[in-house]
């Protein structure tokens, strides 16, 4: 796999309220934190990312509706945010008409991917999209676009099911679109001292401890304050459990993807 800077990720699940953006929010200040220059990309109209950054979701934002429909400047779309080395492309109710347009694109699949290229992100190591619940056109285009699908995922009853669309996407999409497209799971919301969320996590591992994450993020009430907030949970709560576990998720993507990096033997 060739990685080159900066790596994307893209937080995916087609189910709601797994922790997609709880997720995304946390990691971006995370590798902030670390000194790491982060996008973070609001890629669903209901804005919960662009408010978990202080933002209010507003027609006035440009968003990546106005980058890959209109053709607007990276710089005029981007916005800092209070946190150093954070930024974000907010979103606004264009993205909902963005996701529509979509379709009528041809290769949409590849259009973030491209106008990415074209653009100057190298300042940036990483970008992380924020995706919708669902696998529809806006979550392809994220998935067209990034090194990896960082998929939440909750242990409960029906967790695999919810995982089989994804995978299905996400195999036709390597096949179209982006071959190098890898994923991982992070388990979330995780109460080790619950019957169920232990059996259902030894099943995941079972079937798929490769492609999970060690780290587990557990139920943290901090969460929710810190986006009532509109501050991401490190900055909020820095020694809160859940913002502990998240920079360990850092540690462990960040010797992911550095492995990655080095040429394997023919
Ligand atoms: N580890 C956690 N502990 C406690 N609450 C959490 C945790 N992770 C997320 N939550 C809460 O669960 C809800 C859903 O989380 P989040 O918004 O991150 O999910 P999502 O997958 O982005 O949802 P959607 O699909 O609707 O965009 C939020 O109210 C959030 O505060
Ligand atoms: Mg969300």
């Amino acid at each position: 796999m060739n990685v080159s800077k900066p790596y994307i990720m893209a937080v995916c699940h087609q189910k709601g309220g797994v922790g997609k953006t709880t997720t995304a929010l946390a990691l971006g200040a995370c590798l902030a934190e670390r000194g790491l220059h982060t996008l973070m990309v609001d890629l669903d109209p209901s804005g919960n990312l662009t408010n978990g950054v202080g933002l209010m979701q507003a027609t006035a934002y440009k968003s990546i509706a106005d980058y890959l429909l209109v053709s607007e400047p990276l710089q005029s779309i981007l916005r800092q945010t209070t946190i150093p080395n954070l930024d974000i492309i907010p979103t606004n109710q264009d993205v909902s008409g963005l996701g529509s347009s979509l379709y009528s694109l041809a290769q949409y699949e590849t259009l973030l991917y491209r106008r990415f290229s074209q653009s100057e992100l190298d300042t940036y190591d990483f970008i992380i999209i924020d995706c919708p619940p669902s696998l529809g056109s806006l979550t392809i285009l994220a998935l067209g676009a990034a090194h990896l699908a960082l998929i939440p995922v909750q242990c409960e009853y029906y967790a695999f099911q919810a995982l089989e669309g994804l995978f299905k996407l996400i195999r036709s999409l390597r096949i179209k679109a982006n071959p190098d497209l890898a994923y991982r799971l992070l388990i979330s919301m995780y109460d080790r001292r619950g019957l169920l969320h232990t059996r259902v996590l030894e099943r995941i591992l079972e079937k798929m401890s490769k492609a999970t994450f060690e780290t587990r993020i557990g139920f943290d009430s901090k969460i929710r304050e810190s986006q009532m907030a509109g501050v991401p949970l490190p900055v909020y709560a820095p020694n809160t459990r859940a913002a502990l576990q998240f920079r360990a998720l850092t540690d462990e993507i960040l010797a992911y993807v550095q492995a990655q990096s080095i040429p394997q033997p023919a």
